[in-house]
C-alpha cells in the first residue's frame, strides 16, 4: 500500500493534482473539504453544524474530520492506497492519521509551494466562476491567515521525520504534475 498527503495552502491546486495522482496510481482520493461540502448541500447534522465555519474559513472541529477520514479509510475495501487532500490539517490531525494507518503504511506528504498573489488570483477568479461560497476575498484572507498558523507548522512535524517533498506548484497544471510524478514514480 501506497499513501500520500497532498498538502499546501488554499489554492495550491491540492485537489487538481491529488485527482490525477489517484488516477495514475490507482488511488482512493479522500477530500475533507469536499466530503464536508456534500454534508452542507444534504444539510446533514454534520453539515449543519460545520456550515458557518466553512463559510468564515474556520477549520471546523478535529473530531468531525477525524471521524469521516476514518470511516472513508476503514470501508474503502481493498485499494491500492489512499491521497489525503485537505487533511490532516492540525497536529492533533496528523496524530490521528499515523494512528489509523501505522498498520498500513505511514504517508509521504507532497507539499505545493505557491505564491500568496497566485493563491488569491486563482481563488478569486474560482469564486467568480463557480461561486463556491468560500472563494470570496475577505474568506480567501481568513483561509491563508488559518493556514499559517494552524497548519503551515504540519511542515516542521514531517520534515523532522523526512516524509516530506516539496515541489514548486506554480506554472501549468500538467508542469506540476510533472513534478510531482517525477517525486513518486
Ligand atoms: P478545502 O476544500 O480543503 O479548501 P482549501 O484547502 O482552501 O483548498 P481549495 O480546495 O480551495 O484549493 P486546492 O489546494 O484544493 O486547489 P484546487 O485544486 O481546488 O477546505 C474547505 C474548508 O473545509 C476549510 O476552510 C475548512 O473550513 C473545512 N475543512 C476541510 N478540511 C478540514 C480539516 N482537515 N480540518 C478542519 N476543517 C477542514 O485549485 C484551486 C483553483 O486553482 C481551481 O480553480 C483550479 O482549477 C486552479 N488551479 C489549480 N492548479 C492550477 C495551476 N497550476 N495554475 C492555475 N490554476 C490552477
Amino acid at each position: 500500500m501506497r499513501n500520500f498527503i497532498i498538502f499546501g495552502p488554499p489554492g495550491a491546486g491540492k485537489g487538481t493534482q491529488a485527482q490525477r495522482i489517484a488516477d495514475a496510481l490507482d488511488l482512493k482520493h479522500l477530500s475533507t473539504g469536499a466530503l464536508l461540502r456534500e454534508e452542507v448541500s444534504r444539510q446533514t447534522n454534520i453539515g449543519q453544524r460545520v456550515q458557518d465555519l466553512m463559510a468564515k474559513g474556520e477549520l471546523v472541529d478535529d473530531n468531525i474530520v477525524d471521524e469521516i477520514i476514518k470511516n472513508k479509510v476503514e470501508n474503502s475495501g481493498q485499494v491500492a492506497g489512499f491521497i489525503f487532500d485537505g487533511y490532516p490539517r492540525t497536529i492533533s490531525q496528523a496524530n490521528y492519521l499515523d494512528v489509523l494507518l501505522a498498520a498500513k503504511a505511514l504517508p509521504l506528504i507532497l507539499n505545493l509551494e505557491v505564491s500568496a498573489e497566485e493563491l488569491s488570483k486563482r481563488l478569486i477568479l474560482r469564486g467568480q466562476t463557480t461561486g463556491r461560497a468560500d472563494d470570496n476575498q475577505e474568506t480567501i484572507k481568513n483561509r491563508l491567515i488559518i493556514y499559517q498558523q494552524q497548519t503551515q507548522p504540519l511542515l516542521d512535524f514531517y520534515a523532522s521525520q523526512k516524509r516530506l517533498i516539496s515541489v514548486d506548484g506554480q506554472g501549468e497544471i500538467e508542469e506540476v504534475y510533472r513534478r510531482l510524478s517525477d517525486q513518486i514514480k
